[in-house]
């Protein structure tokens, strides 16, 4: 695979700083090497650079950096869009806001090759605010309602191609607002909250949702927020949330999407470096690059138990 990696320093999503170091902590923990010894094609676009913010307001005066994040979209949406056409671009985050201009430039692509986008969401939070609806006003809490076609992002340019619902499946969810409970219950977004993956385990659901991409011939974006993970293997997130995944059901995810070969686009999101502890973090989303892109243990099929 050609695998490229694009650097989106976001930081105006969220109010704790220190994501816009992101893009270089994958850079320093190993990953273009780690993706090379798995025998895949690296090139490095660098950080994209948005264009200067607009005057823009929006009606919720909790909203903060709107211009700059409205910036970030149009300009990862264009990254996006072309890096789609040349490969596998891997988006290195910066907070989650980014997936706002990510998630448009995928959905442009595959609306333009006629293929069905499909989204998997690995995050504690839904992120499924509007601008209207959001009370912390971080825009990092809006990127899936943004994809999804929900209205009340009126700043932003129209998302091109909005993704059905049925094509969206979340998991590792722990920590919903209300308004965003309330919007999702009138969906049919798949909501695989832990309670879910402690139930059935990873796999089943997993795989369930991975036949469905393969029988629509989909095309498949990733995105990968690091409080996916428990904040005890995890610590370098600006918003922590208790009792999420453990690290052999994180790299489990990761082994069966490799397995599918349908994953088409990656998110690795909300990465604050400075929050770290002596690079854990950061190589630990390197380490799990390594088993979305065919990193094994035992290199032989399994047998089928
Ligand atoms: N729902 C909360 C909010 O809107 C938390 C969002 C957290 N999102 C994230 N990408 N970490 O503020
Ligand atoms: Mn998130
Ligand atoms: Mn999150
Ligand atoms: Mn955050």
């Amino acid at each position: 695979t050609h695998c490229i990696l694009i650097g989106a320093p976001v930081d105006e999503g969220q109010r704790r700083p220190g994501c816009l170091m992101g893009p270089a902590a994958y850079r320093v923990a190993g990953l273009a090497s780690t993706l090379a010894a798995l025998g895949h094609t690296v090139e490095d676009r660098g950080d994209v650079a948005p264009a200067p913010g607009r005057d823009q307001a929006c009606a919720n005066p909790a909203v903060h950096h709107l211009p700059e994040i409205v910036a970030w979209t149009e300009a990862l949406a264009a990254a996006g869009a072309t890096a789609m056409e040349d490969g596998l671009p891997i988006f290195l985050g910066g907070d989650h806001a980014l997936a706002l201009g990510t998630l448009a430039g995928v959905a442009a692509h595959a609306h333009a090759a006629g293929r069905p986008q499909f989204v998997l969401w690995l995050d504690a939070h839904a992120d499924f605010h509007t601008l209207e609806t959001s009370v912390s006003g971080n825009l990092h809490g809006t990127p899936m309602a943004y994809a999804a076609g929900r209205p009340g992002f009126d700043p932003f340019p129209p998302f091109p191609a909005p993704i059905p619902a049925e094509n969206i499946c979340m998991f590792g969810i722990r920590s919903v607002d209300p308004a965003e409970l309330s919007a999702l219950r009138e969906t049919e977004i798949t909501v695989n909250d832990m309670r879910v993956l402690d139930e059935h385990g990873i796999v089943a659901p997993l795989r369930a949702f991975l036949d469905r991409v393969r029988a629509a011939q989909g095309l498949l974006h990733v995105s990968l927020d690091v409080d996916f993970l428990d904040p005890s293997l995890a610590p370098a997130v600006g918003t922590t949330v208790p009792g999420g995944t453990t690290f052999r059901e994180a790299h489990l995810v990761c082994e069966l999407l490799h397995d599918s070969g349908l994953m088409t686009s990656l998110d690795l999101v909300e990465l604050n470096p400075f929050l770290d502890e002596r690079g854990r973090t950061a190589k630990l989303m390197v380490d799990l690059v390594g088993s979305l892109m065919g990193r094994k243990v035992f290199d032989r099929p399994t047998r089928s138990y």
